[in-house]
């Protein structure tokens, strides 16, 4: 099946309340442990948070790092200013929210770390993602991202809705069901690598996700 795209920001506000009121507490969790996973218990850098929506895993992730500094960048400014809304009183000062559509004209600082979950797919052009990270992160940087895998067809498609997504609200399985026809898979991300000279970890790790994990050297 082609990649059928979908609307890159998520402006609408009803769009971003669902989003932000959905419970992604598991799935968020899973990727902060595989962020720790990747760049050990003791980290205490400049991370960047590409895609941030509403913030909740730069909240989880300041709570588990909370010697280092965020910057949550969105080109949505509804997204943002939920984030900023809900950040907890504790995070104020780890967490800078920073309201930009890449690609960025030039990088809003050098970072340590730069994770990303579910932007990919938003990205009519996914080497976005790719030169933005060779352009912020630092020597050695480190990166994990996470994002959709595009099924076979569109009736997997439907099927993973079902299975995953079923008691949520209509507009969250509409998103959802669009994501998967617009996620990338894993040949395709392979290439995309080869374009930006990149040499990153991939891995598919579940039905419907890939993490992607690495450092830029
Ligand atoms: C599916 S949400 C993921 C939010 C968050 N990372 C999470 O996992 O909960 C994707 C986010 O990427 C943002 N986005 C899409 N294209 C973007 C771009 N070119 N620049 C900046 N943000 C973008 C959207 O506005 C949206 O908030």
């Amino acid at each position: 099946m082609d990649r059928k795209l979908e609307p890159e920001l998520m402006e609408d506000w009803k769009q971003v309340q669902a989003y932000a009121e959905a419970d992604f507490s598991e799935p968020h969790h899973n990727f902060v442990t595989r962020i720790c996973e990747h760049i050990g218990f003791d980290f205490s850098g400049k991370a960047l948070d590409l895609g941030c929506g509403p913030g909740n895993i730069s909240f989880q992730f300041a709570k588990t790092f909370p010697r280092c500094q965020i910057d949550a960048l969105d080109g949505s400014k509804p997204m943002l200013d939920y984030g900023k809304n809900t950040c907890p009183n504790a995070l104020i000062k780890q967490i800078n929210f920073i309201h930009a559509k890449l690609p960025l004209s030039k990088p809003p600082a050098i970072y340590d770390l730069i994770f990303s979950n579910s932007l990919l797919h938003h990205l009519p052009d996914p080497q976005v993602l790719w030169q933005t990270i060779k352009q912020c992160a630092g020597k050695d940087g480190s990166v994990i991202v996470m994002d959709l895998l595009r099924p076979m067809d569109e009736k997997i498609a439907l099927q993973l809705v079902e299975q995953y997504a079923n008691n949520e609200p209509d507009i969250l399985k509409h998103d959802f069901y669009h994501s998967l026809l617009a996620a990338f898979t894993l040949d395709e991300i392979n290439l995309q690598f080869a374009e930006a000279e990149l040499t990153l970890n991939i891995q598919q790790v579940s039905d419907r996700h890939v993490l992607i994990k690495g450092r830029v050297t």
